[in-house]
């Protein structure tokens, strides 16, 4: 598999972080400060340069600085030997990427250049929460399998979005309504589609990360479940039937919005069940299967940007954390309030106080 490495970033007016440029480690990058000074926005600004969304806010325009107009990063990325720059400015309206200052085909085209997998304690609702971040979970990995999953999902959002506007404010037998849920249907069996394939390469491998991870003894079961009919017709029919209910609630009840990916131990659905440290393990075993599926479909490691992680971890996880890290040969950021906690070989640090990133050595 290829390496892949952030060596050289520069961030402007990114949240806390004015102006940062840095040089980077291709191996493990300590990210330390005191609470509050910018750490987690720093990974943020990586993420942001991999995928040109947030992991914190469902708004990317929310990273620019409080007062600033835009924001930008940039970076030269290391691929096998070869470096190309990419970067990606937000503005107030729009936001542009590029890879050696041209304009990528596609949003998903750009988000597969630097796969980035950030794993930061929130993220535990994976495991304990409702479907939406496990959806975002499939939506990810779909980009590695579908050149235009990004642009299929946005369609799919549009056409519902219209179908609602037009129940609510025209009726349910508005003339319309018909070719809005065409085109509802005709995205959502895509979308669909992209995340079962998605789905098939997941499962597999988060189900024996957990047999790893877990107590012995504990099998946990993954699979995908569409919300929608899988036949065309069936899709149409039942957003026909579901108009009025629709139209009352504010919402479609009906679609892949509302897919989930089931999680269940021995048998029983792992939400309200499952033990902390088995929601974690479930957590742990996701974020594996993603980093395994991103990487093989890639071919090339993706970078990891662990944010906080010990925080959350009593002696033993952090012990098997560490054991996971070392067997890493891939670029890794890791935040952290306690770097003395932490021993890793050839590792870089990275200095925040209050916005200002400074190499130490
Ligand atoms: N858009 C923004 N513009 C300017 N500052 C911002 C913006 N958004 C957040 N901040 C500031 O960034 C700081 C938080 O940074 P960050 O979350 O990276 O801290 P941290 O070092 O990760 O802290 P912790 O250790 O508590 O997780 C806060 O002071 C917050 O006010
Ligand atoms: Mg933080």
């Amino acid at each position: 598999m290829r390496g892949l490495s952030v060596d050289h970033l520069s961030v402007r007016g990114f949240r806390n972080i004015s102006s940062a440029d840095i040089e980077l480690a291709p191996t493990f990058n300590v990210v330390h400060g005191d609470n509050g000074h910018g750490k987690t926005n720093l990974l943020e600004a990586l993420y942001v340069l991999g995928s040109s969304k947030s992991f914190r806010a469902s708004k990317v325009k929310d990273c620019v600085q409080f007062g600033a107009e835009s924001t930008s990063v940039r970076a030269s990325v290391r691929e096998d030997g070869l470096l190309r720059t990419q970067s990606v400015g937000i503005g107030r309206g729009a936001r542009s990427v590029k890879v050696d200052d041209k304009r990528p085909p596609s949003l998903s085209a750009y988000a597969v250049k630097t796969p980035m997998v950030v794993f930061h304690p929130g993220e535990i609702v994976l495991s304990t929460g409702p479907g939406a971040e496990r959806r975002r979970l499939l939506d990810r990995v779909s980009l590695f399998f579908d050149a235009r999953a990004l642009e299929t999902l946005d369609a799919y959002a549009r056409a519902l979005k219209s179908r609602q506007r037009v129940l609510e404010q025209r009726g349910t037998s508005a003339s319309e309504l018909d070719a809005f849920e065409e085109l509802v249907v005709q995205h959502g069996m895509l979308v669909m589609e992209q995340r079962a394939r998605a789905s098939s390469e997941l499962v597999p491998s988060a189900e024996a990360a957990f047999a790893r991870i877990a107590a012995p003894g504990l099998v946990l079961s993954v699979s995908y479940e569409p919300s929608a009919p899988a036949s065309v017709e069936d899709f149409r029919r039942a957003l026909v039937e579901h108009r009025e209910r629709d139209a009352r609630r504010g919402s479609a009840s009906v679609g892949p919005h509302r897919d989930d990916l089931a999680l269940s131990i021995d048998e029983r659905s792992v939400r309200g069940v499952a033990s902390q440290g088995q929601h974690r393990a479930v957590t742990l075993a996701l974020k594996a299967a993603e980093i395994d599926v991103v990487g093989r479909a890639r071919g090339a490691r993706p970078v990891l940007l662990l944010d906080d992680v010990s925080s959350e971890l009593d002696r033993e996880r952090t012990a098997a954390l560490f054991r996971f890290l070392s067997e890493q040969r891939g670029q890794v950021f890791l935040s952290t309030t306690r770097p003395e906690m932490l021993e890793l070989p050839e590792r870089a640090s990275l200095v925040v106080r209050d916005g200002v990133v400074r190499v130490s050595s």
